[in-house]
């Protein structure tokens, strides 16, 4: 089977499409025939290593084996059951976020445990749902889980046209906030249609010189300081930073924010996609796809993505 992949960090140019053997599910786990997969920054986070200390976890010199693929969101058909594996069949339409179960899916096929995975909604594509784990768990976990959404809060989305904060925008509609997005000129409109009630425009204003305050601000860039998020806040109100902004704005935001302004992470979990899952099917969610690649296009695709100007989600079909 066809794989991207890497041998070691570095820019673009490092990827290349080789054949490896078709993988044997282990017995919990399925091989999916990939139909769809989508990339996240941290796939370029990978593919470079840094920041280093990632490097922990993915290979200090080099990428370690099970980052050489890139690639954890996935979308497919189960080819193979696992011997225990008891959820899951052959010809499911299975979708999941797969960086903690052995990454890689940036491939013809991968094995995934079944407990990564959930059933593909009928009512969208392969496609749309590649697009989901990664950047719609992050979204849920930032609005809900950390910032306690509710109805009627005031909520400022800071990065909103891209593959996490036009989930966020639509979470945040969903959740019953007023949302205010932020974006540049050219993302106006699709903000607006994600379901922001207002957008301002960065490129006319600087964002940190509101009046207004905000009971949740959900910040996927990373580019305002401590106390601008302060500044920005209500009295009681919470910021969830996911965005990467820089060591300075990791130690900023992550370790002297106290308990209202934190650098939330999220591991992915079956619960919590099947409920993004729920809210594709009646509707409520969708993806917003901006481009799509063939497995050979992988390094322009990851180049694209890096220049931040993404409009929605990447995929990539095999
Ligand atoms: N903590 C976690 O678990 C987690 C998970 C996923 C992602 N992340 C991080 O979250 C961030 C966003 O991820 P993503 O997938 O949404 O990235 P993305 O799709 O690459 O984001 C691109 C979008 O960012 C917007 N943008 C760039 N600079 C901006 C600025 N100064 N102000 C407002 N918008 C700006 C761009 O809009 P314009 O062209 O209009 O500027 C573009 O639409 C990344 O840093 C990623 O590493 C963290």
């Amino acid at each position: 089977m066809r794989v991207v992949k890497i041998d070691r960090y570095g820019g673009p140019e490092e990827i290349y499409v080789t054949e490896v053997e078709k993988p044997t599910p282990a017995d919990h786990e399925v091989l999916i025939k990939v139909k769809a997969a989508a990339i996240n920054p941290l796939d370029w986070h990978v593919m470079r290593g840094t920041p280093y200390f990632m490097r922990a976890m993915t290979g200090v010199f080099k990428p370690n084996k099970n980052f050489q693929t890139l690639g954890a969101d996935v979308a497919g058909v189960v080819e193979q059951v696992g011997e225990q594996a008891s959820h899951l069949k052959v010809g499911d339409a299975v979708f999941g976020d797969i960086f903690n179960y052995g990454y890689g899916a940036l491939a013809e096929y991968v094995c995934v445990p079944e407990e990564a995975l959930v059933l593909k909604p009928d009512n969208i594509n392969f496609e749309e749902a590649a697009g989901v784990p990664v950047a719609a768990l992050t979204a849920y976990h930032g609005l809900r889980k950390f910032g306690s959404i509710s109805p009627g809060a005031e909520v400022l989305i800071n990065g909103a046209s891209g593959g996490v904060g036009t989930f966020a925008v639509q979470l945040a509609k969903y959740y019953g906030a007023n949302v205010t997005g932020v974006s540049s000129t050219r993302n106006v409109s699709l903000v607006k249609e994600c379901g922001a009630e207002d957008v301002l425009d960065y490129t006319e204003q600087n964002i940190a010189d509101q009046q207004r305050k905000f009971d949740l601000i959900f910040d996927a860039v990373g580019n305002l300081s401590l106390s601008e998020y302060k500044g920005l806040l209500t009295k009681n109100g919470n910021c969830a930073v996911v965005g990467f902004g820089g060591m300075a704005h990791l130690i900023g935001a992550g370790l002297l924010g106290g308990k209202h302004i934190k650098m939330v992470d999220f591991k992915a979990n079956q619960k919590d996609l099947q409920t993004i899952a729920d809210l594709m099917e009646s509707h409520d969610l969708s993806t917003v796809i901006d481009r799509t690649y063939s497995l050979d296009e992988a390094a322009e695709a990851i180049k694209y993505l890096e220049t931040s100007r993404a409009q929605g989600k990447v995929i990539i079909i095999p």
